[in-house]
């Protein structure tokens, strides 16, 4: 019996690969090497399937050139990198990964928001350097967080974690905005106000951005909205890079528009807008807000699981676009 021929595009977990073998003739690239796009679609030409991470661009060029290809399960909850519209076109499936990672994710927005707030990189930084040499009062004093205003915008399953723990753990005031409003038990579970996205930008103490990355929200944070914020705000950005305009984030954290930022995601990543590296009231994180070993386990195992579905023909568990 011949199986169906898959290529996974990044290095992998090596039992997820062997998993993989079982049911499919698998060329992995588990040297990690950062294919150019005309890489990718050589390797893909001959293939029926594929595993992505949220680094490889699927879009119509590609699909030309690859015929064959009939599924691609992405180890991301976010899809971005996919041309949706062009896969769909083509009749190619795609797949993410949600659920997995929701409350990891979560745990990290949370941390980079009291990371950002309370200075924890400014202080690191001032320690090894060896210019911590008494203890002063107004020391690296940062925002409060506990009983402060909690802005989301994006309010998604991940949206409503931090919601959760904001409300729950730390007894914060919840404004979010979102496209659609969540449903009332929802709403309540999270302690959560809907208001407008000004309302939010006015009103947050932290601001945390959770929403996809689309044609509509990109540069959704630009200048005129940071002029918005409070002068004291921090603002927390672990959805995509992209949302944000990172030149005029670089030049309101410098003027000290808003008092901090923390930043997961980045425009051009894994390039970091040099502006942002020469201001000290931001806290930059290289995309990891998913980033433990179960989580990332799961998330494998579920695209994994996606691409096996598909050719059992039980139809892919987590679908991102409906085909034939
Ligand atoms: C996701 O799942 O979308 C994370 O950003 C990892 O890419």
């Amino acid at each position: 019996m011949t199986l169906p021929r898959i290529l996974i595009t990044r290095a992998l977990f090596p039992e997820v690969v062997d998993h993989l073998s079982q049911h499919f003739e698998v060329e992995a690239n588990q040297a990690d090497a950062l294919w150019s796009p005309a890489e990718l679609a050589e390797r893909l030409q001959d293939k029926e399937g594929a595993l992505t991470t949220g680094t490889q661009r699927i879009d119509a060029a590609l699909l030309a050139a690859c015929p064959q290809l009939k599924v691609v399960a992405n180890m991301a909850v976010g899809y971005n990198n996919f041309d949706v519209a062009a896969m769909t076109a083509a009749g190619v499936q795609g797949t993410n990964t949600p659920d997995v990672l929701t409350e990891t994710t979560a745990d990290f927005g949370f941390a980079l928001l009291m990371a950002t707030a309370r200075r924890m990189a400014e202080g690191e930084r001032l320690l090894r350097a060896g210019q911590w040499t008494q203890w002063r009062y107004d020391l690296l004093a940062g925002a409060e967080v506990h009983g402060s205003t909690l802005g989301i915008l994006g309010m998604g399953r991940i949206g409503q974690g931090i919601a959760r723990r904001g409300a729950h753990g730390f007894g914060m005031q919840v404004i979010y905005h979102n496209r659609s409003r969540l449903d009332p038990a929802a709403e309540a579970e999270c302690r959560a106000q809907y208001v407008s996205k000004e309302e939010l930008l006015r009103q947050a103490d932290h601001l945390v951005l959770v929403l996809p990355y689309t044609a509509e929200s990109h540069h959704a944070i630009g200048a005129a909205e940071l002029a918005q914020m409070k002068p004291t705000a921090t603002l927390v950005n672990i959805a995509r890079g992209g949302i944000v305009d990172d030149a005029a984030l670089a030049q309101a954290l410098r003027e000290r528009r808003i008092a901090a930022a923390g930043l997961d995601v980045f425009e051009g990543e894994p390039q970091v807008h040099p502006d942002l590296l020469t201001v000290p009231n931001v806290v930059l994180t290289p995309h990891i807000a998913s980033a433990t070993i179960p989580t990332r386990r799961a998330m494998a195992d579920l695209a994994a699981d996606n691409l096996i579905a598909f050719f059992d023909g039980r139809g892919a568990l987590t679908p991102v676009n409906r085909i034939g």
